[in-house]
């Protein structure tokens, strides 16, 4: 069995500690190439894995390599450009949350992906949770009914990540774009990915800088000249076609405990994720039915989800137009703070 060979593009944190771990346990790949604007970085990543060649972009690993897939894992505002110009080259695509730092600049992917014909796969790895995929079973099955309203958080309370992540230039936003959107997913694909259709929203950087001692922090890499310009909090509401309602909340730093939480609420049963409980009626008494999914690592489990799409040709659990579906609910949130009144999508 030939590999698939992948270059990665953006050799940080998440691809240090979260791709190539999970490279690392999948057989049927092997990273042929990394590209970093930080020559330096790139070449210390390739040493550190043993990849044969580093790049400082990605034309120039496009250039001079024959490979399978781009696995994109730059500062967001670089996802955009990486992306098109590796669907121009006829190369499927695995690019991290969020799809861009624009619905515009999402939908100029999408259009790239569609006119070359490739594989596209969002990595919002809590859909290979196994409680997840769980949960969205029995969603399917119809165990829970039609699921009318949904609750999410994902509230730190000092964990603003360092670096490009508060700059807005870099980012395009803060705690929605970057941990809104995991658990705004989670509760989306839960409720069977109806279709958003309006959306209300306010967020507030009121906390900004904070000089708090004791707490860890994501480390991202500095943006020339770093600012701290985006929402530290943010919440709202996004109503469906089908009736339903989801009502969310994300903050880098707030003044209350740390949560993460997805609730949903069906007419023949609720569930929650945090544990994954099924809240229902059994015999005619009220029943709390704890699940145990199992064992499974959620970027192991997606990054072989990625390389065996490339393989088959299958579609991808996380296809472009539910990515460019999410990014039009997260522009949806800050075009409604913006404006201080609801978007109809
Ligand atoms: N799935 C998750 O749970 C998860 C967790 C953390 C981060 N992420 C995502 O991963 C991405 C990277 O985050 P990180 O924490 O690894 O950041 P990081 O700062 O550690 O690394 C980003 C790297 O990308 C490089 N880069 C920036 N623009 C580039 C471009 N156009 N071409 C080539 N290289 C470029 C930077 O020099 C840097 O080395 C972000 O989009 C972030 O949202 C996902």
């Amino acid at each position: 069995m030939e590999k698939v060979r992948i270059g990665i593009v953006g050799a940080g944190n998440i691809a240090t500690n979260s791709h190539m771990p999970a490279y690392a346990a999948c057989d049927a790949a092997e990273i042929a190439a990394v590209a970093d604007i930080n020559l330096e970085r790139a070449q210390a990543f390739a040493k550190r894995f043993g990849i044969p060649h580093a790049y400082s972009s990605v034309e120039e690993m496009l250039a001079n390599e024959s490979i399978d897939a781009v696995d994109i894992c730059t500062w967001n505002c670089g996802h955009t450009p990486v992306a098109i110009a590796a669907a121009n080259a006829g190369k499927h695509v695995f690019c991290e949350k969020p799809l861009a730092d624009s619905l515009e600049n999402a939908l100029a992917v999408k259009a790239a992906v569609e006119k070359a014909g490739v594989r596209f796969l969002l990595g919002v790895p809590s859909r290979f949770n196994p409680a997840n995929a769980l949960a969205r079973e029995l969603l399917d099955k119809g165990e829970l009914g039609e699921i009318y309203y949904a609750k999410t958080s994902y509230l730190r309370r000092r964990g603003t990540p360092t670096g490009w992540f508060t700059d807005k230039r870099a980012s395009g936003g803060g705690p929605i774009l970057d941990i809104g959107v995991h658990r705004i997913d989670a509760a989306w694909y839960l409720m069977g990915n109806p279709k958003p259709v309006r959306v209300s929203a306010a967020v507030s950087n009121r906390l900004g800088e904070f000089e708090t001692l004791g707490i860890q922090r994501w480390q991202g890499t500095p943006y020339p000249d770093n600012r701290n310009d985006t929402e530290d909090f943010g919440a709202g509401v996004i109503h469906f076609e089908n009736g339903a309602m989801l009502a969310f909340e994300a903050a880098w730093a707030i003044n209350g405990p740390d949560l993460q939480s997805t609730q949903l609420f069906g007419t023949k049963g609720g569930i929650t994720l945090d544990p994954l409980t099924v809240y229902g009626e059994r015999n005619h008494y009220l029943s709390d039915d704890q699940l145990n999914p199992g064992p499974g690592e959620r970027f192991k489990l997606e990054i072989a989800h990625f390389v065996e799409c490339v393989r088959t040709g299958a579609e991808t659990r996380f296809p472009i137009e539910q990515a460019c579906q999410l990014q039009q609910m997260l522009q949806g949130i800050y075009d409604s703070a913006r404006l201080g009144r609801e978007i109809i999508l």
